[in-house]
């Protein structure tokens, strides 16, 4: 029998895209989707792009059943004030969340100004982010989701990071209006959000945490801007090589990242020319693919590198069932091939 899955905070820009790859995934079945709002209600009332695909309906989140596999997509705080009820809901949970991201119970007093309510569980999520912890994710129980800012960063760093050749990087992020999930507030007021360029965060950010958890305490400075777009997270990177890296040439950064990441599923090192020669969101739409290129400044002292993601799909849900088929031994790849739209 396929495993049985379900999604807490199912009505959600996140949820909904859980619910999209699951509907379609090859190896699990989705068994309950839950929303207190649209209990009751068919799933396309939330996510329209599901009309006529299912006859599931949203479920009362205390009516969930016992199942293999729970996704939790809720606010912040949420999972880990109810973790024990929903651990004994089922054998695995991946939380899409941040409440159990970090591992150190002093960081979420740092970066989300509280203490954390379950601190004895930490220990025992494993990241959800598969580039780097793919064997920890095997057959794992209990799997934090991933920051989608952070996703960017730690996977455009990691190369030049674990190889000890960076000595300092200014993360500059531009964010997508998905990011702030379907409940509308002011500043995602149409007149206010459409044509913004909206820095939000400029010297710091909450992924940061998960940027120093993965790779380091190196000084990495992040801002954050919202702009024009709905899906989607574009990095530059500005980064200042060690002395003992001595980059002189892109061949050397193209062969550490080519070591790292040739057989990875869903990175693509972008080279070559043309109007796509470097990440573009845009055609990442919906796909689980992260895109990363890089140029050197003359003389080698800066070596700027660009990613891009769908901060629903790698960012975010894409990551989350990837680290899912880890966690119930399928297929790495199943379900999340799709490859976006062209043109968009
Ligand atoms: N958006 C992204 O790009 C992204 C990327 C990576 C990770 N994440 C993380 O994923 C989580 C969900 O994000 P989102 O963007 O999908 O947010 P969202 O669109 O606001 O959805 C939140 C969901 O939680 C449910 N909910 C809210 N309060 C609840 C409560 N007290 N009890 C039960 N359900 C409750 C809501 O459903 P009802 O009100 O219908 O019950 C809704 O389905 C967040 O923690 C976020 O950090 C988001």
């Amino acid at each position: 029998m396929r495993p049985a899955v379900s999604i807490v905070g199912g009505s959600g820009y996140l949820g909904g895209e859980l619910a999209r790859l699951l509907l379609f995934h090859p190896g699990v079945d989705l068994k309950q989707v839950a929303s207190r709002r649209l209990t009751g209600r068919p799933l396309h009332s939330a996510h329209p792009n599901l009309r006529g695909l299912t006859d599931l309906r949203f479920c009362e989140p205390d009516q969930l059943d016992p199942c293999d596999l729970l996704f939790l997509a809720l606010p912040h705080g949420l999972a880990a004030g109810r973790i024990e009820t929903y651990a004994a809901l089922a054998q695995r949970l991946v939380d899409c969340s941040a409440d159990f991201r970090l591992r150190d119970p002093e960081s979420y007093r740092r970066w989300y100004g509280q203490a954390h309510p379950a601190p004895d569980w930490l220990p025992r999520f494993v990241y959800g982010l598969p580039e780097r912890h793919r064997q920890e994710l095997r057959g794992a129980r209990f799997v934090s989701g991933v920051g989608c800012n952070a996703t960017a960063v730690n996977l455009a760093l990691a190369p030049l990071a674990d190889a000890g050749w960076l000595e300092r990087a200014v993360a500059d992020l531009k964010a997508g209006s998905s990011q702030a999930g379907a409940v509308a507030r002011p500043g995602s007021h149409h007149p206010e959000r459409s044509g913004a360029v909206r820095v939000y965060s400029p010297t710091t950010h909450r992924h940061l945490a998960e940027v120093e958890a993965e790779l380091g305490l190196l000084p990495v400075h992040m801002t954050v801007t919202a702009i024009e777009m709905v899906r989607g997270v574009h990095l530059t990177a500005h980064c200042f090589p060690s002395p003992q890296a001595a980059v002189e040439d892109l061949r050397q950064v193209w062969e550490l990242y080519r070591q790292q990441y040739a057989r990875e599923p869903f990175i693509r090192l972008l080279g070559g020319r043309g109007l796509y020669r470097y990440p573009e969101p845009k055609i990442l739409a919906g796909s689980n693919y992260c895109d990363i290129a890089f140029a050197l400044d003359a003389g080698g002292r800066r070596v700027v590198v660009m990613a891009a993601l769908d901060n629903l799909m790698k960012g975010g849900a894409g990551s989350a069932v990837q680290a899912m088929n880890l966690m119930l031994g399928l297929e790495e790849t199943a379900g999340l091939r799709f490859p976006g739209l062209h043109p968009l």
